[in-house]
């Protein structure tokens, strides 16, 4: 049977996809990484394996991967755009060692490896409208320097020794589920608990910021897809551009106006905003669409609709539990 490992497996992106591959691999299967136990009564026991260690570890790495026959790694775990300008050294190290031991244990394992890449890698001088594939990347953050070298690492580990290593580069991701972490697209899942809790919202980028986004189904769906097309398909081996819709603040803050009536949002950007002048607005995923089909289902009205019902059925629940405690 096939065994997986997903790094960062307690992270916004890593809690849903470790469950749309327990569906594929069964609850055994997905043997998940982190820093941290994942929160909840149950810890380490809920929901199959569960590996506490730091993926600067190549040891502990190498032990997991042999104690649990791996054939896989979804490598996630990374420190995000704006933890890493606070912590650039740190980021450099989680993204990039992590990163490398991932490839070279691959290599030794014979392993396939998923790596998310990111808009970070674009910078100042990229074409902001419909970024294409091949441009100029001039990353300004450390988070985006460690994006593009790792994309560089992936594409020279795949030429060099024939890994089979496979990248995208997510627009902003939204979810519900788990909280995001340290990332400046947060804002828009920040902005939407703040509505379907019934509190306005002040928002830490400026009204007018447009970013690429992507609804989590369509980010796992995208994931999957590519790990799942023929290798000989794929013409790109740093990382595919991947796109669903842009938005700004104010295009947000009207979608959820038409939902959650009285909802107010006002503005006091801060550093963040610094690093969402430097990324693209939109973005061409041509490659992505010819070399393995890519197409998202989600748009802002499906997304926002979507969003606000997981989020108030959640909030009812906690105040279920708390008329009950
Ligand atoms: P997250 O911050 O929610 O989760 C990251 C996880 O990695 C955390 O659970 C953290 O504990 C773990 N981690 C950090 N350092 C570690 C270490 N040294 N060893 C082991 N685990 C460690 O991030 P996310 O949003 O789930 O992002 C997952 C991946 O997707 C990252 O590589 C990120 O760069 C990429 N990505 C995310 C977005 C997004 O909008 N969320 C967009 C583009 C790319
Ligand atoms: N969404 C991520 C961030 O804001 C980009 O990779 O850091």
């Amino acid at each position: 049977m096939s065994h997986v490992l997903v790094t960062g497996a307690n992270g916004q992106l890593g809690s849903e996809l470790v469950e749309a591959l327990r569906s594929r691999h069964g609850p055994s299967g997905v043997i998940r990484l982190d820093l941290q136990p994942p929160p909840g009564p149950d810890g380490h026991a809920a929901g199959g394996p569960f590996v506490v260690a730091d993926v600067r570890d190549r040891e502990a790495l190498a032990d997991c991967i042999s104690q649990y026959q791996i054939d896989t790694v979804y490598h996630l775990a990374s420190l995000l755009s704006a933890t890493g300008e606070q912590h650039p050294d740190r980021a450099w190290d989680v993204n990039m060692e992590g990163l490398k031991n991932v490839l070279d244990l691959a290599c030794t394992h014979h392993l396939r490896v998923f790596w998310p890449s990111s808009i970070a890698v674009f910078g100042p001088s990229t074409p902001k409208a419909d970024t294409p594939q091949k441009t100029v990347l001039d990353p300004t953050t450390m988070y985006g320097v460690t994006k593009r070298s790792g994309e560089l690492l992936c594409r020279y580990y795949h030429r060099r020794y024939g890994l089979d290593v496979r990248s995208l580069r997510y627009p902003g991701l939204i979810s519900h589920k788990t909280a995001p972490g340290g990332g400046t697209t947060d804002y828009a899942v920040d902005m939407y608990t703040s509505a379907a809790n019934g509190r306005d919202y002040t928002c830490f980028l400026e009204p007018d910021a447009c970013l690429p986004m992507m609804y989590m189904p369509d980010a796992i769906r995208a994931t999957l897809s590519l790990m799942e097309a023929p290798a000989e398909a794929l013409s790109v081996r740093d990382s595919y551009n991947v796109a669903a819709f842009s938005f700004s603040p104010q295009d947000l803050a009207a979608a959820l106006q038409r939902h959650v009536s009285n909802f107010a949002c006002t503005y006091a950007s801060d550093e963040r905003q610094q690093i969402a002048d430097a990324w693209p607005a939109s973005i061409d995923d041509t490659a992505a669409r010819t070399d393995w089909n890519w197409t998202p289902t989600y748009d802002l009205d499906a997304m926002t609709e979507d969003m606000l019902d997981h989020l108030q059925e959640d909030e009812r629940l906690r105040e279920d539990e708390g008329v009950r405690g």
